[in-house]
């Protein structure tokens, strides 16, 4: 496996395999790399010739209050997975290869970036459509893979490759799961060991969301409070929202028809916890 440090670098590596025919599959990541992150790496093997993954812990997307500077980097145990997963290049450049002197142009995709995350953590979404349309103008993948665990991100980056012609492919593969339903994240390695036990009831909530419409539940606000209910009962997680929306939209469903995307957010001490299901009745 090559470790490539440049933007220079890493266009030329993908110029010489475009000349080739070879098909380039991009998985970006912020590093401290899961079982979640492995799993997008090996299905961009599974579809691709060629695997890049991007490991760039990008300040645009961290709010002022946020926790750019306490975010885990372990770069030495995320190049070994890499290796070990047959990643043909890791792309792991400094931020002044990112936003050198100067650089001003940045990506807005208003409507979906609006609600939830985006309300949530004002100008988040702009820093990730902004290094998103980076990473796949250096790497010029035939593919990008994303994880469902970010749904309103995976959405986002849909919508913005479509809107600007950007080419790859986009796959989003499904949320990767610890035994007890908590969706793998990297900031997980902050809960206490009490805190731990009370994080999968995000997962309970949502899995109650979809029981609900299983048993013939439509209306979008009994939904939302089934899962408030679940989410209740544990005094350690506070509710940032738990909701029903249309799956392309993302706009709050009155009523549930064919299918509805659950998307929740829960605060625990100081740790935020999100994670979605998507229902299709
Ligand atoms: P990061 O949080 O490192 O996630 C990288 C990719 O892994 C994202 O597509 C995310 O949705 C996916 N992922 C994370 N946890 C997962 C899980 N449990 N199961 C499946 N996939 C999972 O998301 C980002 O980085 C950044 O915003 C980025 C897109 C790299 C832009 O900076």
């Amino acid at each position: 496996m090559q470790t490539i440090r440049t933007a220079k670098a890493m266009m030329a590596w993908s110029a010489a395999h475009h000349r080739e025919g070879v098909m380039i599959g991009l998985v970006p990541t912020m590093g401290a790399l899961h079982a979640g992150h492995r799993a997008l790496i090996k299905a961009a093997r599974r579809s691709c010739d060629a695997v890049v993954v991007s490991l760039f812990v990008n300040p645009a997307q961290f709010g002022p209050k946020e926790d750019f500077s306490r975010y885990p980097r372990k770069p030495r145990a995320d190049a070994a997975l890499c290796a070990k997963e047959g990643v043909d290049v890791l792309f792991a450049p400094p931020a002044e290869e990112i936003y050198p002197d100067g650089f001003q142009t940045t990506v807005s995709v208003p409507k979906l970036a609006r609600r939830w995350e985006g309300e949530q953590r004002p100008g988040h979404f702009g820093g990730v459509a902004t290094v998103v349309t980076k990473l796949l103008a250096i790497v010029r993948p035939a593919a990008a893979i994303f994880g469902q665990k970010d749904f309103q991100q995976a959405a986002l980056i849909q919508r913005l490759v479509q809107d600007l012609n950007l080419g790859p492919r986009v796959i989003v593969y499904p949320t990767v799961r610890e035994a007890d339903g908590l969706a793998l994240s990297s900031r997980n390695v902050f809960l206490t060991p009490e805190q731990r036990q009370v994080a999968p009831v995000l997962f309970q909530a949502l899995k109650s969301g979809r029981a609900a419409i299983r048993a013939g539940g439509r209306s979008g606000a009994a939904i939302q409070q089934t899962m408030r209910q679940i989410v209740g009962k544990e005094s350690l997680a506070k509710i940032d929202y738990l909701v029903a929306c249309d799956p392309d939209t993302l706009e709050p469903l009155k009523r549930v028809r064919k299918q509805a995307v659950l998307l929740g957010a829960i605060r625990i001490g100081r740790i935020r916890l999100i994670d979605n299901l998507l229902v299709t009745c």
